[in-house]
């Protein structure tokens, strides 16, 4: 589906955005977990998260409800049964990889696989540390790309130190060692986001967290009745950075969730010199939460985004590369290769796109470099499938002398459905799907 944006001239409003990404994966999965129903509200409803719901009902698991309240009937730790037919994860790594985990440590045999961009997305990196724990995993490309076959078995607990910066990895590495009889130590070289640990915890998990090493004391029962999703912040960034750009943005998005390990957005739009404020936190089921409110019309100046900021912001990089056109000066991001890994190529497709609407971008191995006070006229863009892509477009189209053509444009129901007609509800600017 293509959507053309025209440039917007007014930007306003009190909005609230989707359930987070991350959170709703480890709700469901930890809640089928439980020993008895979990009610879990405001779940993120998007291809992503339902592609981990199917697979969890291949496994047995039952669900009633919808995105208000959905019920989860939790089947206890041993409670999975085989599934009789391969699990697809679609287009979702966080899937795939949790699953992969969980799967290592069942008594039966499994088979995960996905769509043409997952299945070139490394599984190796799960794989190599869940076999060393005992499990059998073999696939296509020597066993590191799905669809990969898992024979699960009484895994051992494993003391790993983490070699990328993957909170899929550490949660893969986590849920499988809830599968075993002892104590797991996971040590992480630059921290990641940390829903998994701090879930755990609220479920009365015996997990022990001291700066960088997780330590997972097994087994035991995770309890809990009700669960709380609160807001994406990486669905807000969006909109944060359309609200800075415009001169006179205003924006209050209430409920999102400011955990520290996903909150470099906030950090890189105030050092870029947005008015961004973090107004009434409160805590959400371990998770602190709070409303952000943003006004427009500061000037932004570049800045350098690497080292340890990186995880806490990998999502975001789209959309801030659409901040930085429009900075004084140049931003430099460095240190973010992962960024090659993920939908997309994220820092190709960002540079060959955004030069359409007239950027000046130039990619790193690792990162890219943007020339600020882009003058962006409207081009014929695509999202290559990419939800954030997608997205951080549309950003850029806002802030575009003319039409842009977005195509591929439906990509954003993979984590925010409903992106475009609260875009158009908050800026009023025509937009039509074709
Ligand atoms: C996620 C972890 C990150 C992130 C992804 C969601 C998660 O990926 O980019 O969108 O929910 O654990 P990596 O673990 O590959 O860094």
């Amino acid at each position: 589906m293509d959507i053309t944006i025209e440039p917007g001239e007014h930007l306003q409003g009190q909005i609230s955005v989707p359930g987070d990404k991350s959170i709703s994966h480890r709700a469901l999965i930890l809640s089928s977990l439980v020993e008895g129903p979990v009610e879990i509200e405001g779940l993120l409803e998007a291809r992503d998260t339902l592609a981990t719901l199917n697979c969890l009902q291949k496994l047995g698991v039952e669900f009633q409800g919808d995105n208000k309240a959905l019920k989860v009937k939790g089947v206890g730790i041993r409670g999975y049964r085989e599934p009789d037919n391969v699990l697809n994860a679609e287009n979702s790594a966080t899937t795939a990889r949790l699953l992969l985990g969980m799967l290592s440590g069942q008594p039966f045999f499994s088979t995960l696989t996905g769509d043409d961009s997952l299945r070139n997305r490394p599984m190796g990196r799960v794989c190599g540390p869940l076999k060393q724990m005992g499990a059998f995993i073999d696939g296509r490309g020597k066993g590191e790309y799905l669809p990969l076959y898992i024979r699960g078995c009484d895994l051992m607990p494993i003391h790993y130190q983490l070699p990328v910066a993957s909170a899929q990895l550490k949660s893969a590495l986590l849920l499988a060692a809830l599968f075993t009889r002892g104590v797991s130590e996971i040590i992480e070289s630059v921290p990641a986001r940390d829903h998994t640990e701090r879930m755990l915890a609220y479920m009365g998990g015996r997990l022990v967290k001291q700066e960088k090493k997780i330590t997972l004391l097994a087994p035991f029962a995770l309890k809990a009745e009700r669960l709380q999703i609160p807001g994406d912040v990486s669905s807000a960034s969006f909109f944060l950075v359309a609200a800075a750009l415009h001169p006179h943005g205003e924006l209050l998005i209430n409920e999102v969730g400011i955990n520290p390990t996903r909150t470099g957005i906030i950090d890189v739009l105030k050092k870029m010199g947005a008015a961004v404020k973090i107004l009434n936190i409160r805590n959400c089921n371990g998770e602190p939460v709070a409303d952000l409110y943003i006004q427009g019309g500061s000037s932004l100046k570049g800045i350098e985004i690497d080292g340890e900021m990186i995880p806490r912001l990998i999502d975001e990089i789209p959309v801030i590369a659409v901040a930085a056109l429009f900075a004084e000066g140049e931003t430099v991001i460095k240190g973010a290769a992962e960024l090659r890994l993920k939908e997309t190529d994220r820092l190709r497709v960002l540079t060959v796109e955004l030069k359409k609407m007239g950027a000046v971008i130039e990619e790193l191995p690792d990162g890219l470099v943007i020339k600020g006070k882009a003058r962006l006229s409207g081009a014929r863009c695509s999202s290559h499938g990419d939800h954030r892509i997608a997205m951080a477009l549309a950003v850029a189209a806002l802030s575009a002398g003319s039409e842009t053509v977005i195509q591929e444009a439906e990509a954003v129901d993979i984590s925010f459905p409903g992106f475009f007609e609260l875009l158009q509800r908050i800026t009023a600017v025509k937009l039509s799907a074709g």
